[in-house]
């Protein structure tokens, strides 16, 4: 089993970004999570992180074929990006969707999902904890 965890605009910014919303965990400290609990669990892991899209765009594309799973915080690019809800079809991997905040309880333009149309499930408003629950949906 081999997982894509990929992560969009700002994420790398996680620590500093509006820590009240997001947390005081920089991506780093989320990865090294993820990476333990794979690791517990047999799971390869890579991770990927991205401000542009064409570049998230190239990094779903390059799963085809080496990934069994996808799991994306497209972050901004959630509420926008047509280009991203293709790629993910283009491969169709099965794809778990990540919110840190809950987008459902924020302004009305994050409650549109482009990518939610696609995943096999939407995590949000754990925190870290929902990467960790999206690894889970891929251990059988
Ligand atoms: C986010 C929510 C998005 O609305 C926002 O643009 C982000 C992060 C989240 O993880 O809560 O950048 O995806």
């Amino acid at each position: 089993m081999k997982l894509f965890i990929i992560n969009g605009p700002n994420l790398n910014m996680l620590g500093i970004r509006e820590p009240d919303i997001y947390g005081k965990l920089t991506l780093k400290d989320i990865e090294s999570k993820i990476k333990l609990h794979c690791v517990e669990n047999h799971i390869d892991v890579e991770f990927y992180q991205s401000n542009h899209e064409g570049d998230i765009v190239d990094i779903i594309q390059s799963a085809y074929q080496k990934a069994d799973g996808i799991i994306i915080n497209p972050a901004a690019y959630t509420h926008t990006s047509v280009a991203i809800l293709d790629a993910l079809k283009a491969v169709n991997i099965d794809t778990v969707e990540v919110h840190l905040s809950d987008v459902n309880s924020r302004e009305d333009f994050r409650k549109i999902s482009y990518v939610s149309s696609f995943a096999k499930k939407v995590i949000s408003g754990k925190g870290a904890e929902g990467y960790i629950e999206a690894v889970d949906f891929f251990v059988k």
